[in-house]
């Protein structure tokens, strides 16, 4: 926090607790004048109400009170006082990373027994398979889905099929390390009319009808542009994570817009990396969970 919110955090507080502190005060000596009825001679009701007055109670004046203790003692303690952090030196953040790490070592230790045993004996356990489900859904099925089937919306591709972007040989080092997979935008170079071209063609390799005069316009484009990493086959590139784009598994979808799309814009689909949050026995565990899902 810079010197200037601090200071002004720190004045509100003061101002906050100086008016609260005075009011208080304020309304333990002030004499309200009464009647010789001993009420404030205020009426409603046709004389049926009449406000009397009393004396504050004594547990509401006492607590009131160990409220101010119990407030200043708070900020004297914790942070909260614009810049100051607090005698005990306690922060939000080192609170997360004591918990975490002391949940991570409990996880740890209760997944110990597995450490010897490679993925495929792994997605045979019962207790290797409920904590990796469990860590699926926890952390990953935000964009892959619940039933791991992928999302065209955010480029995550499905992960119980038996396509891969990286190969499937790299799958601990896609979720340990992440991924990010770059196809540039072509919109600029190759405009509206080379991007349709281009598209007609790419669908054409998978088997998807396209008008045959933009087919035979796209090829020698593709040719020049794309096959550094999807290949002159089209069957893409695993060390880019290039896509393979003669099948029918896409991960932005295989329609004339999507592809279109594609290739007019850029496609940037980011996998973060897990190693610092899961670390390595986790991620097989959930890479066990993922082997029992999909074809064996
Ligand atoms: C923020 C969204 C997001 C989250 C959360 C996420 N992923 Fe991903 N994941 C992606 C995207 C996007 C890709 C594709 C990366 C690319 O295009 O290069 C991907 C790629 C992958 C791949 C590579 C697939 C292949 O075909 O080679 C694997 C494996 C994977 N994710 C597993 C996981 C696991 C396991 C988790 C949970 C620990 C997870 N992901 C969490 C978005 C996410
Ligand atoms: C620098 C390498 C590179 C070049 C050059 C490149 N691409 Fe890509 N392309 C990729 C990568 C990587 C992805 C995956 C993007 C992602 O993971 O988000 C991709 C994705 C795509 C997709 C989406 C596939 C899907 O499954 O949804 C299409 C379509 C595509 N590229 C077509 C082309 C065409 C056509 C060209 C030439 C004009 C081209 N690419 C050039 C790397 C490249």
């Amino acid at each position: 926090m810079s010197g200037f919110w601090s200071g002004w955090v720190m004045f509100l507080v003061v101002l906050n607790l100086g008016i609260t502190f005075f009011l208080f005060l304020w309304s333990q000596r002030l004499q309200i004048p009464t009647q010789p009825d001993g009420t404030t001679g205020h009426v409603w009701a046709h004389g049926v109400l009449r406000e009397s007055v009393r004396k504050l109670p004594l547990w509401w004046v006492l607590f009131s009170a160990s409220m101010f203790v119990v407030g200043i003692g708070y900020l004297a303690l914790y942070p909260g006082f614009g810049g100051y952090r607090g005698a005990l030196g306690w922060t939000s953040i080192d609170q997360w990373q004591r918990d975490t790490a002391a949940n991570n070592a409990k996880i740890e230790a209760s997944l110990q027994p597995l450490g010897s045993m490679d993925i495929g004996q792994l997605s045979k356990n019962r207790t290797a398979l409920t904590s990796g489900e469990r860590l699926y859904l926890d952390n990953c099925a935000a964009c892959h889905g619940t039933a791991a089937g992928g999302n065209q919306s955010l480029g995550a591709p499905n992960l119980v099929d038996d396509d891969w972007l990286y190969g499937h040989d790299s799958l601990m080092t896609s979720i340990l390390d992440g991924r990010n997979g770059v196809m540039p935008a072509w919109a600029p170079t190759l405009g509206r009319d080379g991007v349709n071209e281009v598209a007609s063609y790419v669908l054409s390799l998978s088997g998807v009808n396209a008008p045959a005069d933009w087919v035979a316009a796209g090829k020698p484009r593709y040719e020049m542009l794309c096959v550094a990493c999807h290949g002159a086959d089209g069957r893409g590139n695993p060390a880019l994570g290039a896509p393979n784009l003669t099948d029918s598994v896409w991960l932005y979808g295989r329609d004339f817009a999507s592809v279109s799309a594609s290739i007019a814009e850029g496609r940037s689909g980011v996998m973060p990396a897990w190693r610092g949050r899961l670390g390595e026995e986790q991620v097989r565990m959930i890479a066990a969970w993922l082997h029992a899902q999909g074809p064996t």
